[in-house]
């Protein structure tokens, strides 16, 4: 039956991405899949979560199935703040910190907090999708700076902030999604001094900052930038994505009005996962599980690269990151990524997501983003083997 309801406009325009129908494919099991930003499954630490979720239920279930503050529960937002503290971050307290249901509710809860219909955002171009989506609800003008090697060009900002007098600067500061790039210690520097002179806030969304695998880490932009950086956390990529375990890292007066925006959103993140979280942090097997994943996933990135560099016909570029989970690959112009994908999909059974939602107004087409921390050793190079045949006969 046809209701013939009235829904928002913004329910008609909130646009739900066009690959996502060639990428429903990929949940099949004979799709070697280089789409999603997928940890490695059976990496997951089962065993120690089932102790954490023990130890929650057997010692305090009354509080752990209880509703719970909005802003996180206490012990959870201490650790993450002396996590922070020991990174480098200075003055943070549990005060300062949101627990979230994954960093993506960072995401919408910031644009929430900072965003009029029309209110100009910078950010890298290409971007996060995700970021896109949850801002582009308030209709935001994106104010894209292009990237280099070194991340975003940081030197063309100055004059943007003086055009478009926008509400922040958005980045992945490392190893970003999807580029894999990451940004400079000098443009780190220079972008924190624009935003001391300007008074603008700088979301650093960083979920792969512990990520590193080749190098060394840099400092983070809030603990350069201090109380101008609002860092946007997860335990995503370095526990498990389904915990949707996230955190937001601010003022105190910042805290306040997120505080107000999550109440209508969910009254609080799950209770019962933020204290399993917590007992599987105190029980020191976070820093472990991260030494672990890094040790697996520099093998699958050089293991990706080799193959790339076997398989691909030469007139196509990628980056090589030294962390996080992704290589960026770019076509020779003209050729789309898009197309290639269904052919990819349907003759191959490989995928991967392509370049062009990543880009907020551009429609650049011959760009795409490969992960490399799901499949295994023998997938990984059997899909780019099998990738680079298409390639070869596509873009010749
Ligand atoms: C840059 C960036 N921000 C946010 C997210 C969302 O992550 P979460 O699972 O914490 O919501 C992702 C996930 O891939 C991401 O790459």
């Amino acid at each position: 039956m046809a209701l013939n309801w009235t829904y928002s406009v913004m329910a008609h325009e909130t646009k739900s991405s066009a690959i996502r129908e060639i990428l429903k494919i990929t949940e099949r099991p004979d799709v070697i899949n280089f789409a999603g930003g997928l940890p490695a499954p059976e990496l997951f630490p089962d065993r120690h979560l089932l102790k954490a979720c023990t130890k929650v239920l057997d010692e305090y279930p009354g509080k752990a199935l209880q509703y719970s503050l909005t802003l996180g529960v206490l012990p959870l937002r201490k650790t993450i703040a002396e996590r922070l503290t020991q990174k480098g971050c200075s003055g943070l307290t549990e005060e300062n910190i949101c627990i979230t249901s994954g960093s993506q509710q960072g995401l919408d809860l910031t644009g929430r907090v900072f965003l009029d219909k029309g209110s100009a955002i910078i950010c890298e171009n290409p971007t996060y999708l995700g970021a896109i989506q949850a801002f582009s609800f308030h209709n935001p003008q994106y104010i894209g700076v292009d990237m280099d090697e070194e991340g975003m060009m940081v030197d063309q900002v100055e004059e943007k902030i003086k055009k478009f007098k926008p509400r922040f600067i958005y980045v992945v500061s490392n190893f970003q999604n999807p580029t894999g790039r990451t940004l400079s210690l000098e443009r780190r520097k220079q972008l924190i001094k624009l935003a001391q002179e300007y008074y603008i806030p700088v979301i650093d969304d960083n979920p792969y900052g512990d990520l590193r695998y080749v190098g060394e880490h840099l400092p983070s932009l809030k603990s350069l930038g201090g109380e101008l950086v609002i860092e946007l956390g997860t335990c995503s990529k370095i526990v498990s994505p389904g915990l949707r375990i996230g955190w937001i890292a601010a003022t105190k007066e910042m805290m306040n009005m997120v505080e107000r925006m999550k109440q209508g959103a969910d009254l609080h993140t799950n209770t019962f996962a933020q204290y399993v979280l917590y007992e599987y942090i105190q029980a020191g097997n976070l820093d472990r599980h991260i030494q672990l994943i890094i040790d697996s996933y520099s093998q699958r990135r050089a293991i990706m690269i080799k193959a790339l560099k076997e398989y691909f016909p030469e007139n196509i570029k990628w980056t090589e990151p030294g962390g996080g989970l992704f290589l960026w690959v770019e076509l020779p112009e003209g050729i789309s990524a898009t197309a290639l994908l269904e052919l990819a999909v349907k003759q191959q059974k490989v995928a991967y997501v392509p370049g062009k939602p990543f880009y907020p107004y551009e429609d650049k087409d011959n760009t795409l983003r490969l992960n490399f921390s799901n499949a295994g050793h023998d997938m990984i190079i059997e899909g780019i083997k099998r990738l680079g045949k298409v390639f070869k006969e596509n873009t010749a």
